[in-house]
């Protein structure tokens, strides 16, 4: 049962002709006898925005790369997913393959591509069987046409997730961004002096809401969600919290009957202190989770959407270990090509481990993580600083008794916190699981000594 708009299905579509059966129509079928302009239309009027992190709006994208001088063009789905706490994009490729395969068809048809990308990490093995099976059966079903589907399998890097990186990876390099003044539409894929060939990359949820407002039209999409973000939402929830998983409601659903009905609210005994969106914005308080969870009231609260991946934290949790848990993160996963960035981060991460060593914590720790962390973004290629710099003093700003030097025994005593990367989810039990080698993982992308079977600080079972 696929309910109008949604993505998920109660029960996973097994086959191409199970889920045309449920949604009984052939969508790319359609766009091509609508035409590009009116499909590329009917886009645009659904205010579809991204769902890769940065909410932007998919008509417009669309339409740089339709417009754009350059007679070749590509499609790349960015199903990379490595925002800790994010795991929305590989239960829906679980799930239902199909409505991102036909979005990103439909998105060939529209910008005149003949070769489009899935682009996924090589430990993502379930999903990308699941890919590489549908993509034979749309074969079969003859709705490729003329369409080459290539299917990526990188490297487990955060960075392989950054569009400029993902397509360095696509043409066999490291997962490096390219510098700023070449975005994706403006040099794309396999670029020669002569040819730019812009590529068109999106998010695997946002394909795969264009095939239902291709089967359904733009109207009844903007029914669900609110002015600001249309349509669904696939939220992941985890951390302390009592029924963790990956769902789906209309944008604008409050992030407190998320967490405290849908979710099922905290252990018993415990209250939420507050909830992450991934590593790229500030921490959310609390008292502030009767926002609605869209791109504008999130981030007019001080936070952001995201990838709509929440980790909810409980009062058994240091905020300063939560701290050195995302500082870390991100300095690790950084790369080295603007100085500013390893370094800056490197500062706060140091500085914050030192909050829990005895005999090194006073005030100046607390003073070089937030110097550290604001000072990451300059001539930064990529966004991934600037996360740096908004969420690791959102974790020190309001909870700065936790870090007061006389708190030092108390600090030292608590369990460090598991930055929860996601490598699994298993449906019966409801139950996440976490990479427990990402703590050992140098800066240099290498690894320190193998992982110890430390349990992870949070409900969800070790990997
Ligand atoms: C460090 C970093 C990691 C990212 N990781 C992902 C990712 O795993 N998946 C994703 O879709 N977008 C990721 N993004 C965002 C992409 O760069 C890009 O904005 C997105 O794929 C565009 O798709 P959308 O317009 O459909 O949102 C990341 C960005 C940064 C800076
Ligand atoms: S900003 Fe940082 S992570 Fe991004 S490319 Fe530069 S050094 Fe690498």
């Amino acid at each position: 049962m696929l309910r109008e708009h949604y993505l998920l299905s109660d029960e996973p579509f097994a086959t191409y002709a199970s889920y045309v059966g449920a949604v009984g129509a052939h969508v790319v079928a359609k766009a091509r006898s609508m035409g590009r302009e009116a499909t590329l239309a009917a886009l645009r009027a659904s205010g579809l925005r991204g769902h890769g992190g940065a909410g932007f709006p998919t008509g417009i994208k669309w339409s740089t790369i339709h417009g754009h001088p350059c007679a070749t063009r590509f499609v790349v789905c960015n199903a990379a997913e490595g925002e800790p706490g994010t795991f929305k994009d590989r239960y829906l490729l679980r799930n239902n393959p199909y409505a991102t395969l036909e979005g990103m068809l439909v998105a060939a048809h529209v910008v005149g591509a003949r070769q489009v990308y899935f682009a996924a990490k090589a430990s993502f093995a379930r999903e990308l069987d699941r890919v590489r099976c549908a993509v034979e059966e749309l074969r079969h079903a003859g709705v490729l046409g003329t369409i080459d589907v290539h299917v990526v399998a990188g490297p487990d890097e955060y960075l392989y997730g950054e569009e400029k990186a993902l397509l360095e990876v696509v043409e066999g390099n490291e997962p490096l961004p390219r510098e700023p003044h070449y975005p994706p539409y403006e040099r794309g894929l396999f670029a020669t002096p002569t040819s730019p060939n812009p590529a068109l990359v999106n998010n695997v949820q946002t394909f795969a809401h264009v095939a239902s407002i291709v089967r359904l039209g733009a109207a009844s999409f903007r029914e669900l969600g609110t002015a600001d973000t249309t349509g669904t939402i696939l939220f992941t929830v985890s951390g302390d919290v009592a029924r963790p998983g990956v769902y789906e409601l209309p944008a604008g659903v409050s992030l407190a009957t998320l967490f405290n009905e849908v979710a099922g609210g905290p252990f018993p005994g415990r209250k939420f202190r507050a909830a992450l969106a991934g590593v790229s914005a500030a921490v959310i308080p609390a008292d502030r989770f009767d926002v609605a969870a869209d791109f504008g009231s999130l981030s007019r609260a001080g936070s952001g959407l995201g990838s709509a991946g929440f980790v909810l934290i409980d009062d058994s949790r240091s905020m300063p270990r939560v701290a050195q848990a995302v500082a870390r993160f991100l300095f690790v996963e950084s790369c080295e090509q603007c100085s500013a960035c390893k370094h800056g981060l490197g500062n706060a991460s140091r500085a914050l481990d030192e909050l829990f060593v005895p005999g090194k914590p006073d005030r100046a720790c607390v003073d070089r993580a937030l110097g550290g962390a604001r000072s990451a973004p300059q001539g930064n290629r990529c966004y991934l600083p600037v996360q740096g710099a908004v969420v690791v003093p959102s974790l020190i700003h309001g909870y700065e008794r936790e870090y007061a030097p006389a708190r030092a025994p108390e600090r030292a005593a608590t369990e460090p916190w598991l930055i929860p990367v996601m490598v699994d989810f298993d449906e019966a039990t409801r139950t996440f699981s976490y990479d427990l080698e990402q703590p050992h993982k140098m800066p240099n992308w290498t690894y320190g000594a193998p992982a110890k079977p430390t349990a992870p600080p949070h409900a969800g079972a070790a990997v």
